[in-house]
This record gives structure tokens, C-alpha cells and sequence, in this order.
């Protein structure tokens, strides 16, 4: 996919070279050099021009982007990493190198290739995009991933990966909802968390983005999100609160929209009022590309780094120094944030990249990730599949698999494995003539699609009608018939609703074709949904005989589909993101994806945004996911939290440490494998709170965990720790969470929808957990 290029106005060669170097000069005392001296005194010995420079990045040159926003933004550039989003400015003199950072979430975004260099490639691993990661409900192989990701991040001269990213699924349309986790905070907070300290233990950095509320692409770069305080802390704003808390990311990256009314760029009481104060973070906050409007009211918020950095930002903000408008302590506060950034990073410490990281180990990983991921939702025996069976393999996606989005979050991955190359390496058998016809219908296909501008969504290729006595063969040839859906999303642009969430007609007629054929002769059907995000599933499920979600995942998808279908790695993948009957059954449906207000918008910027002034009102409130499906009744295809395996677990002794909660709590279980096949099972612990005080969801995950892998008749006893803050709800009169008093449920189950073990304890008194300071949820 395309590449965005940072120009070089001076080689960093260059800037590197004069590094270290100490200007000497009778008249004058050298000047402090960062790492040797502290970084007020380094902030003291700058000129106001540098301090600008060094608070906006470098710049990007893109075809398409207007001449002020075009790079160099301060009049330097790196090219050390080529493909790389953005760089920051290097002041040679004070010892200040220029750093790189580049996209995430689901690999490093790098240019694979450079002009004029043959001797070698500078491909990453596309590794599994975050929503296959979350369904591992794995949080230790996630930061497996994360030191992976990392390493190639280090090992290629990078100092920050622009990601994880954890808006939340709050839409299944979400066009972006494959960069992010889950529609529940517990989960994409745990994983965000997870991947940041696998990332960090590298000694490089992650960017956790977009902070807060990109959950959908509409109007994106202006759109205001009107929501409720408590429905932001508990929902949108929690996710980001465990990840940030619990893994400690060097910078956080925030979002494009604006919240209630204010760009959460140039919003002090989220920037500085959420992330500092309440939640203590002390590192960096960077725009997205170009994010927001204000660059004095960015620097006032806390936004400390405007990226990928303009002229005019820099022309803004020299204007407001002079004029008073920005007081010089709020720049040099901002300064000493991004100086501190830079002292993390291995260019700092001038750390020699090899530029040859393990890409086959990493490879590994990623397809045991990738297997760990996917999510069996039905199974009528016909999985998993005989040795050597042969299949008749259906469907545009089983001969060009999607191994991940659009967009920024693409990767440039060496190579991908198709599920031909999957089964086939795995010992199964592939009908040829089938793969022949799919193989001339998809080159036929792409030769009259219509050109895709780089980071873009091509168009999908329609899908075959392959013909009913061509079914007969094959059902008369082949053992199984495998059919795969495939959907690719991405960045830009939200998912539509007709062929996409729902399945086309095409893709439907072929579904009860092959169905019906195999059937007759008493052989299955199994359907692989290779897919991005949530798609509808009740209106067909029941032809096909198993239904396995493969999510994208990453360059190994075929290896990973077939270690899945045959067993060698037991499914384990349960869904953090419900199946709705119907796409109408989600609360944000109505009013999806928001309005567009009247007259043109005053902050557009043509070439990145509408041209009209759009707002959305969150109405679903804290109902989100499976906090509506299960407090209402509503039924739903597939529950948050289900997935099936090969095996049965059961489920007994619980046992609460405490009758009545005193500060922590641990609840204990033991699972035992039932059935006759190894499996892995994720364990999920609900709460359902009194509810006395305010309306509460049914229940509420608060604790998971994922057992080794149990042999058939093998044990294991899973802890869950409950804290105060598990007990809470925000109360928004007391700007607090608060644990009410009163009997608590615990709920271990297998879904959100099965649970297997209740208990109970009880509360005496209320309790104010954390009162927090900022108010961010006005309605405006
Ligand atoms: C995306 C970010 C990304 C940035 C840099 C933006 O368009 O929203 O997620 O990190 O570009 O490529």
C-alpha cells in the first residue's frame, strides 16, 4: 500500500554528524548538552525559535495537501526511516537528536524498500489486527506480540509506534473498529495495556490513540461528540484509563473530533484535567496528523507535540510568544515533555539498529496469535477436519486472503499466506479445478476494478456464482466444502450496512448452494468469515455446519486458519464484541453515524475533511455491547464472550474469600476439561452491582483468564482479585466513583450468556472510591 514520505531539507546524516558536538566559542560558556545537564537548563539555553521547532514536528509532504500544511513544517527533516509518519526537530547544539515515529497498531509502517539501496529489504511482520488479538483473551501472548512489534520497531531505527489504538467498538460499522479491541473498556484497556508493556520493554515507545472518541470515521476530522461524564468514564474514557495506568505509555496520541464541543487536542480538562491529573500521567500527548484547529489552545490543553507539524503551526505560535498570547512557561513546560521523550529513546542514546529483526521468529507469533484468536461459532461435527481431507475451497477470500485494514494501520509485510497455502502445507487436499476458476475470476475481476489511491479501500471483487453443476462435482469429489467471506475496512470511511455487514445476495445463494449440494450427501459445509469486524450472521448460520471467525491475522492467516481447522491448535477465541440478530439491535444504530449539521463547517479543511459541520449524540449512554444486550433482554446472534472449542470445561467450587467486602476480595474456581479433546478455556467473571442507586448494567466484566492448554480430564484453579474500583459506577453529582452499598453478584461464566457459577457478597456502607477532578461530559 502507499507510503507517506518525510523529505529531507537537511540529511540527518548531516544533523547526526554535528551531534554531540560541543559549539565552542571564547566569548561564550558552551551550551548545556541534553543528558548532561538537566532538561530546565537545557529548556533555559534555548532560543524561542527552537522551543517552537521543538514542539512541532517536521512535517510531511503528501501529494493532495494544501502548501501550508505541506513539510518541511521547521525547516529540517529526517529520512532516516523511510515510510516512517513523522519525525521530531533536532537542535545539534544542545544535543537534541531528531526522533522517528511511525505506525501501528497491527506491525511497524515502514517503507519496505529504498531508492537507490539494493542490498537489503526493511519488511515488518504484519501481525494480527488488535480485535483478533483481544478475542485471544490472552494478555500475556499479546505482550508477546508487543515485544515482537517492538523489537522490530527498535531494530529499525524507530522510537515510537503509533499505536495501540483503543477507540471502542462501539458500532459494528466502525470503519476503524479492526485497529481496536473491544466493545468493553476491561478488555481493550488489558490488551492496550499488554501490548504497550511488551513494546516498552524494548526500550522504544507506543503512542495509545486516539484519546478519546474516534469511534467511527464520519466527518472524523470535525465531528463533535456530544456524550454524557458517565458514559465517558466508564466506557470511552476506562479503556484508555486502565491502558495508560497500568502500562504507562510514553505518549498518548489525541484524537481528531472534538468532545462536547472542544477538540480533545485543544481540551485542557481532558488533556491536562483526565490524563495528568486524575490519572497521573506524566508522559507526552501528540495530535493525530494534523489533528484539531488551535495551536496556542493545543500548547494551553497539553498537547505538547503537534504533528506531523505545519508551517503555519510554527507561524502561529511564534506570533502568539510575541504577543503574549502563549505565555513562554506554557512552552517551556511543553518543551521539557518532548525533551524528556527524546532522552528515552534509543537514538538519544545512540543505539546502533541492525535493521535486521527476527522476522521469522516473529513470523512464528504471529501465527500462533493468530490461531489463538479465532472464534468457532458453531460446529455441527464437522470440525476439526480429518487428516488429509480434501476440500473444495469456495470464495474470493480462500485464494486472496485479507490479512489486515486500510489505512494507516496497514502493514508492509514481506508476504502473506493464503488458505490454499494454509491447507496444503497442513496436509489437506485442494480442489484444482475450483482454484483454477477462482484464480482466472479474481484476475478478471481486478484487472476492471477501478484504481484504489494509496491508504484507500479498494472496491471488493464480486463474489463467483460458480455454477450449480460445478457445486454437484465438487460435492461429489471433495470430502468438505470450505466457503470463505472475506471484508477488508479501513481508515477514512465507515462500514456500510447492504453487502458488508450484511452478506450480499451472492454471497448468501452460494452459502445455501454449496449447502445443499454437500448435504445431500451427507458432507459439511464450513464457513470462514474473514473479516475485520462484526458482520450478520443470524440469517445464515444455520446452513453452513461450523462457522469459524478468522478475523485478519496478519501475514500468517492461512497457516493460522488450518492449524485451527485441523487441531493443532484447539480454538480458544471468544468474542469481545457482540453478534447483533440485526444491526438495527445496536443501540448506536439510531442516529448512526451522527448528523450533519446546517451551512458549511467553519473548520473544514477540504482535502481532510467534510466540507459540512457534523455532530453525533451518544444516546446509548453506558449501553454499549453486551451492558444493553443483556440488561434488556435483547437477543442476540452470538454473545459477547462466546466461542467455542473442541472440548467441555466444567466449572465448580467457587469460593468468595469474603463474605462482605472489605477493600479486595478474591473469588476461585476450578475448570476442568470435560470432553474428549485438549482445549483452552477463557474464564469470565461478571459483577452484577445492587443497583439501588442508579441505573447499572446487568453485568459488568471484571476480571478474565485464560487457562494453559488442559488435556482431557486435567484441572485448573483461576484467581480473580476484585478491587474497590470494581465495586464502582461514576456518579457524575459527586464527580466520584462510587461502590454502593448492598449484595454483589459474582457470575463466572463461559459468555456473557452462559453462566455457570454465581456468588454473592455484600457491601455495608457506600464508599467514594476516587473523586476525580476534571469535568469533561457536559452536553453542548
Ligand atoms: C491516523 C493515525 C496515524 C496517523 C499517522 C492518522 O491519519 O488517524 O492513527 O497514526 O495518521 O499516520
Amino acid at each position: 500500500m502507499g507510503v507517506r514520505t518525510i523529505r529531507a531539507a537537511v540529511p540527518l546524516a548531516a544533523v547526526s554528524v554535528m551531534l554531540g558536538v560541543m559549539v565552542q566559542s571564547c566569548a561564550k560558556p558552551a551550551p548545556p548538552q541534553l543528558g548532561k545537564q538537566s532538561v530546565q537548563d537545557v529548556v533555559a539555553a534555548m532560543t524561542k525559535e527552537e522551543k517552537v521547532n521543538l514542539v512541532v514536528g517536521l512535517g510531511m509532504t503528501m501529494e493532495g495537501l494544501p502548501p501550508d500544511m505541506q513539510g518541511p513544517a521547521v525547516g529540517q527533516t529526517n529520512t532516516s526511516v523511510p515510510g516512517a509518519a513523522g519525525a521530531t526537530f533536532a537542535i545539534p547544539r544542545l544535543g537534541i537528536p531528531s526522533i522517528v515515529v511511525a505506525d501501528g497498531p497491527a506491525g511497524l509502517r515502514i517503507q519496505p524498500t529504498r531508492e537507490g539501496d539494493t542490498s537489503r529489504t526493511y519488511y515488518a511482520t504484519a501481525f494480527p489486527i488488535a480485535t483478533l488479538l483481544a478475542s485471544t483473551w490472552d494478555t500475556p501472548l499479546v505482550e508477546q506480540v508487543g515485544q515482537a512489534m517492538g523489537n522490530e520497531v527498535k531494530e529499525y531505527g524507530v522510537a515510537v509506534i503509533l499505536g495501540p489504538a483503543l477507540d471502542t467498538h462501539r458500532n459494528p460499522l466502525g470503519g476503524r473498529n479492526y485497529e481496536y479491541f473491544s466493545e468493553d473498556p476491561l478488555i481493550s484497556g488489558r490488551m492496550a495495556a499488554a501490548i504497550v508493556k511488551g513494546v516498552q520493554s524494548q526500550g522504544v515507545g507506543t503512542s495509545v490513540k486516539h484519546f478519546v472518541a474516534n469511534d467511527h470515521e464520519f466527518d472524523r476530522d470535525t465531528i463533535n461528540v456530544k456524550v454524557s461524564e458517565r458514559a465517558l468514564r466508564e466506557i470511552y474514557l476506562r479503556a484508555f484509563e486502565i491502558a495508560i495506568r497500568e502500562g504507562r505509555p510514553w505518549t498518548v496520541m489525541s484524537s481528531y473530533n472534538k468532545l462536547n464541543g472542544t477538540y480533545t487536542s485543544e481540551n485542557q480538562a481532558l488533556l491536562t484535567g483526565v490524563l495528568r491529573n486524575d490519572w497521573k500521567y506524566d508522559g507526552l500527548v501528540m495530535t493525530d496528523w494534523f489533528g484539531g484547529r488551535d495551536a496556542v489552545a493545543q500548547m494551553k490543553a497539553g498537547n505538547e507535540l503537534l504533528m506531523p507539524g505545519t508551517v503555519a503551526q510554527q507561524k502561529t505560535l511564534t506570533a502568539a510568544l510575541d504577543s503574549g498570547a502563549l505565555p513562554e512557561s506554557v512552552l517551556d513546560r511543553n518543551v521539557a515533555v518532548v525533551l524528556n521523550l527524546v532522552q528515552r529513546s534509543p537514538t538519544f542514546q545512540q543505539y546502533v539498529h541492525s535493521n535486521t529483526p527476527d522476522l521469522k521468529a516473529h513470523a512464528q507469533l504471529a501465527r500462533s496469535a493468530g490461531a489463538e484468536g479465532m472464534v468457532l461459532l458453531r460446529n455441527q461435527q464437522a470440525l476439526p477436519l480429518k487428516p488429509g481431507a480434501k476440500l473444495a475451497l469456495f470464495g474470493n477470500t480462500s485464494y486472496s486472503m485479507i490479512t489486515g485494514g486500510t489505512g494507516s494501520g496497514d502493514v508492509n509485510e514481506a508476504y502473506s499466506v493464503s488458505l490454499v497455502e494454509g491447507l496444503t502445507a497442513a496436509g489437506l487436499g485442494v480442489d484444482e479445478t475450483l482454484a483454477a476458476t477462482y484464480a482466472a475470476h479474481i484476475a478478471e475481476q481486478e484487472k476492471v476494478r477501478p484504481p484504489t489511491a494509496a491508504f484507500m479501500l479498494p472496491p471488493p471483487l464480486p463474489e463467483l456464482d460458480v455454477p450449480a453443476g460445478e457445486v454437484s462435482r465438487l460435492s461429489r469429489e471433495a470430502d468438505v466444502a470450505l466457503l470463505t467471506i472475506g471484508r477488508r475496512s479501513g481508515e477514512f470511511v465507515d462500514r456500510k450496512l447492504e453487502d458488508d455487514f450484511l452478506l450480499t445476495a451472492t454471497e448468501k445463494a452460494l452459502i445455501q448452494k454449496v449447502a445443499s449440494a454437500f448435504h445431500a450427501r451427507q458432507k459439511k459445509l464450513v464457513v470462514v468469515l474473514n473479516v475485520g469486524g462484526v458482520v450478520e450472521t443470524a440469517s445464515w448460520r444455520d446452513m453452513p455446519d461450523a462457522i469459524l471467525v478468522a478475523w485478519q491475522a496478519g501475514q500468517e492467516t492461512g497457516h493460522a486458519i488450518a492449524d485451527v481447522l485441523t487441531g493443532k491448535t484447539p480454538p480458544s477465541g471468544r468474542l469481545a464484541s457482540t453478534f447483533p440478530v440485526r444491526w438495527e439491535d445496536v443501540p448506536s444504530s439510531a442516529g448512526w453515524p451522527g448528523k450533519v449539521l446546517e451551512g458549511p463547517d467553519p473548520n473544514a479543511r477540504g482535502v481532510l475533511s467534510g466540507d459540512k459541520a457534523a455532530e453525533v449524540e451518544y444516546s446509548d449512554d453506558i449501553w454499549v455491547g453486551y451492558r444493553h444486550f443483556a440488561t434488556k433482554g435483547v437477543k442476540t446472534a452470538y454473545p459477547f464472550g462466546f466461542g467455542l472449542t473442541y472440548t467441555q470445561f466444567r466449572y465448580t467450587d467457587l469460593k468468595l474469600s469474603n463474605p462482605e467486602f472489605a477493600g479486595e476480595l478474591t473469588a476461585s474456581l476450578t475448570v476442568t476439561n470435560t470432553g474428549k479433546a485438549d482445549g483452552r478455556e477463557v474464564v469470565q467473571l461478571y459483577l452484577s452491582a445492587p443497583g439501588k442507586a442508579a441505573p447499572k448494567p446487568a453485568i459488568e466484566l471484571r476480571g478474565f483468564a485464560k487457562t494453559k492448554l488442559l488435556k482431557p480430564g486435567e484441572s485448573e484453579t483461576v484467581t480473580f482479585t476484585l478491587a474497590s474500583r470494581d465495586l464502582t459506577s461514576f456518579d457524575e453529582a459527586s464527580s466520584a466513583w462510587v461502590a454502593e452499598a448492598g449484595t454483589y453478584t459474582v457470575k463466572i461464566g463461559a459468555s456473557s450468556e452462559d453462566i455457570r457459577l454465581t456468588g454473592s457478597f455484600t457491601k455495608p456502607a457506600e464508599e467514594k472510591v476516587e473523586t476525580v477532578t476534571a469535568f469533561v461530559g457536559a452536553r453542548k
